[in-house]
Parts: structure tokens; sequence; C-alpha cells
């Protein structure tokens, strides 16, 4: 049975003074707050176990918003990230959540205009390794950006001033058991940070990274002009019911 997580930690500070009271994943978002988005994502695709990863300061936030999962369908287990070293050390916590079990990781500003239920059935398809999704945009230095040669990712690169291509891995990572192995060998970056990309780049290694397109339209929700186009992004797709 495949677990889902959802990343959302961080002080949100680009978003100052909306943050300033609660985390940016609670702000409100098409007509909702943030992280129903997330929460959504997996409960469609048929993930009903959902670790929540977030910092002190907001974790009652969350469990006031969210509850035990009962209004959601799904069950929710919360987890505090009390130091903030990048992606792939909020993602150590969830080692006891997984149990063993393959996982599907959500960042929780990133908004998607499409169900990832494709990708998810792709993943459970695959009989080892993790899968990224990729998307084409026009300013890929601001992401971890993907080398492709033929059906395969060569490496990824992360926030590159020379972009290689213009494929961005997007904030949806499918892992199987042995990530919490992989992230202990991972060293932290000129940043300081553990990132997922480094994450990433051992499977490469091992030819074990599979991946899909993201079809649609796709924003990280960090700052105020990608916040208004995550708003519009779902007001225009509840229209339209595409989730
Ligand atoms: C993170 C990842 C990056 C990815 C992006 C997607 O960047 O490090 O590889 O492309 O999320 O939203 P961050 O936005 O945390 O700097």
């Amino acid at each position: 049975m495949l677990k889902g997580i959802i990343l959302a930690g961080g002080l949100g500070t680009r978003l100052y003074p909306l943050t300033k009271v609660t985390s940016k994943h609670l702000l409100p978002v098409g007509n909702e707050p943030m992280i129903y988005h997330s929460v959504k994502q997996l409960t469609t695709a048929g993930i009903t176990d959902i670790l929540i990863v977030t910092n002190p300061e907001y974790v009652g936030d969350f469990v006031n918003t969210l509850g035990g999962g009962r209004d959601f369908g799904c069950e929710f287990t919360y987890r505090v990230q009390e130091e903030a070293k990048g992606i792939a050390h909020a993602l150590a916590l969830a080692e006891g959540f997984a149990a063993g079990s393959r996982i599907v990781v959500l960042l929780g500003d990133n908004i998607f205009e499409t169900s990832i239920r494709q990708a998810v059935n792709d993943f459970q398809a695959q009989q080892r390794g993790a899968r990224v999704l990729l998307k084409q945009v026009s300013d890929p230095e601001r992401y971890g950006v993907a080398t492709l040669n033929g059906n395969r990712i060569v490496t990824i690169e992360e926030k590159p001033e020379h972009p290689k291509s213009d494929y961005a891995v997007v904030g949806v990572y499918f892992y199987d058991a042995s990530v919490f192995d992989v992230i202990r060998t991972v060293e932290p970056s000129v940043r300081g940070e553990y990132e997922i990309t480094a994450v990433n780049n051992v499977y490469i290694q091992r030819n074990e990274l599979e991946y899909s397109f993201i079809h649609g339209k796709w924003v990280d929700a960090g700052t105020f002009d990608s916040l208004t186009e995550a708003h519009q992004i779902l007001l225009d797709s509840a229209d339209h019911q595409k989730l």
C-alpha cells in the first residue's frame, strides 16, 4: 500500500506578512486552505494514509484545520520538523510512518491543474526505484533541472545558473523503501540543506529513476506572484472539475 507524505514546513518568509501568524500552506488558494490541494491530490489517487510534516510553530494550526482525516476520507499523522535543513531532512522524519511501504511525497506548496493519479498508477506498476515528475518551464534556474538522454534522466542539477534543459523537476516524488538509507548517505549542499535532488541523483546512479511528464499548469506557490497564479489555477480547475 502506497503511503502519502506532505511536506509543509518552512516559515514562508517570502510571503510575509501573510505568514505572520500561520503557515503558507494554510493560506487561501482557490476556495480552500492550500494544504487541501495536496490532501485531495492524494485521496483522489487512492492514498489515504497521510503524514503531514511541519514546523513546531504551526503544527497546532494544521491539526485544527485538518483534524484526524474523517472529513477527507483519510487518516492523518503529524510530525514536527524542528530544524529547517532541507526537503530530504524533512523526509527522513517519515521513516517510522512509512514502515517499509513505498511512498509518494508532495511539497505542500506545489499546486497542479490536473491530477497526479496517472503518475501514481505508473509508479505502482514500476518494479523498483523512484519516479519524478517533469514539466517544461521558462525559468528552469528556479528548480531542480533534469538532463534527459532518450527515455532516461542522466542528471538533475539543483537551481543551476546555466540550466542544460528546461525540464523542471516538480514537487512530487515517488520512492521505494530504500529512500531512507539513501538519505543517510547524502551530504548537505553549499546552501547547507539536505537536497532532494541529491537523493534523486543516487537513484539515477543506480539506474532506478523513472520519470513522467505532468500535464496542465503547475506552480510552486512560495511568492506573491505564484500564489496569485495558484489561486487562479484552482478557481479555473474547480470550474472544470479536473481534480
Ligand atoms: C524544491 C526542490 C527543487 C524543485 C522545487 C519544486 O525547491 O529543491 O528541486 O524543483 O522544490 O517546487 P525549493 O522550492 O524548496 O527551493
